[in-house]
């Protein structure tokens, strides 16, 4: 996930540009102080560039779902429908609407299955969240038709998936809500941050209202006479991660292009022995993934051992696949007052244990990804 490794001089440009044109950090108002509205130009760019109908900054990922769920109006007593293979921070939001987490299993795209989602439906389903795990986009067209069929709103966690497409789309876009992840780790990042995208206008000003503790910002008002729409809360981005995600976002294209290079590279090399002992993870058909991760998983305990010690030794690394599954699988968040180790949480949990997943970086060359996609094919082959 390398926009942390594209930062430089023009971010620095921006954030000094930002003090001299009156150094307003706050997203509105004090308009005799400035010279911009960031955020507000931001989420332009933002719809401009990736086709959206309406994207709202807030403060991080975390945030962008809880806005979501709220404008799609979950509330106690509720269920969402989610994923196994996750992030800890949906369940979060969920659960701090008042709702319950219903878990759905993976199949070979690590992402939701949904061929489980019909079991899952039940009276009390108020949304569906398919994840976008390390950048794969999940199987869009089935879980759209199931939750049409049911007329239940779908919102895509595409956090780890900035950039990514599905059938020629931008995910986040694909569903009813769509949320991005700005973080230090993601695709392009402000620190913190993150967006909410919203297919419908009301939902949009419903989202904008809620993350602004209620704020309509009339435009013939001062904001401290502002009229507020419902009861919200401040899940606002500032000035400052704006200007630096205005810049990120322009490299987003050349980020994306420069990733999947090496990507390509280390699964040229790989290519003719994933398909036995080692198998590769399924991109659904029409994906476009962000390709800043590349997973592949074997049965094999001890071939799994030495892809990770040569990754290690070799300095590659891995990333969450293994090394961080506590976050990325339900079955262990006991944390939550709800059935995390139901038979899908279960077989999702095992498939998960198969993974490695390779940290794809853009400060290492072309030809070490090619490099190393030969010395895995041997290591696989012996
Ligand atoms: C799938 C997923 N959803 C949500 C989040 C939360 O994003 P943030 O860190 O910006 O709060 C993350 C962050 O890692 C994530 O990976």
């Amino acid at each position: 996930m390398p926009g942390f490794e594209w930062i430089g001089e023009e971010e620095r440009a921006a954030l000094n540009a930002l003090m001299d044109e009156g150094g307003v950090f706050f997203a509105h108002g004090f308009t005799s102080m400035r010279k911009a509205y960031h955020v507000r130009e931001l989420e332009a760019q933002f719809c401009e560039h990736m086709d959206l109908g309406n994207a709202l900054c807030v403060s991080s990922g975390t945030a962008a779902i809880k806005v979501a769920l709220k404008a799609m109006g979950v509330k106690a007593g509720d269920e969402v429908i989610t994923q196994c293979f996750n992030f800890v921070a949906g369940l979060e939001a969920i659960v701090d609407c008042g709702a319950t987490p219903v878990i759905a299993g993976s199949d070979a795209t690590l992402n939701m299955d949904p061929a489980q989602l019909e079991g899952l439906i039940t009276p009390k389903t108020t949304c569906i969240m398919p994840v976008h795990m390390l950048g794969v986009p999940a199987k869009m067209d089935e879980i759209n038709a199931i939750a049409k069929a049911h007329g239940i709103p779908v919102l895509e966690d595409a956090c780890e998936a900035v950039g990514a497409k599905y059938k020629g789309q931008f995910v986040g876009a694909v569903g009813d809500f769509g949320v991005f992840s700005l973080d230090y780790g993601k695709m392009i990042t402000t620190g913190e941050g993150g967006l909410v995208i919203a297919k419908g206008q009301d939902d949009a000003d419903t989202a904008r209202h809620y993350h602004d503790h209620g704020h309509m910002n009339l435009p013939d008002r001062p904001r401290g006479r502002d009229r507020a729409a419902m009861p919200g809360y401040n899940c606002r981005m500032s000035e400052l991660n704006a200007v630096v995600g205005k810049v990120q976002l322009s490299k987003l294209d050349r980020i994306w292009e420069e990733t999947k290079k090496r990507y390509m590279a280390l699964e040229k090399g790989l290519s003719d022995v994933l398909d036995g002992r080692a198998y590769p993870r399924d991109i659904p058909e029409g994906a476009e993934p962000t390709h800043d991760t590349f997973i592949f998983g074997t049965k094999d305990d001890d071939l799994r051992q030495a892809v990770i010690d040569h990754l290690t030794q070799t300095g590659f690394g891995t990333k969450n696949l293994p090394d961080a599954m506590e976050w990325h699988c339900s079955f262990y968040w006991e944390q939550f007052d709800f059935d995390i180790k139901t038979q899908a949480a279960v077989d999702t949990q095992a498939l998960l244990l198969e993974q490695i997943a390779i940290p794809v970086m853009l400060g290492i060359e072309i030809s070490a990804y090619e490099q190393l996609g030969q010395e895995l094919a041997a290591l696989i082959r012996k």
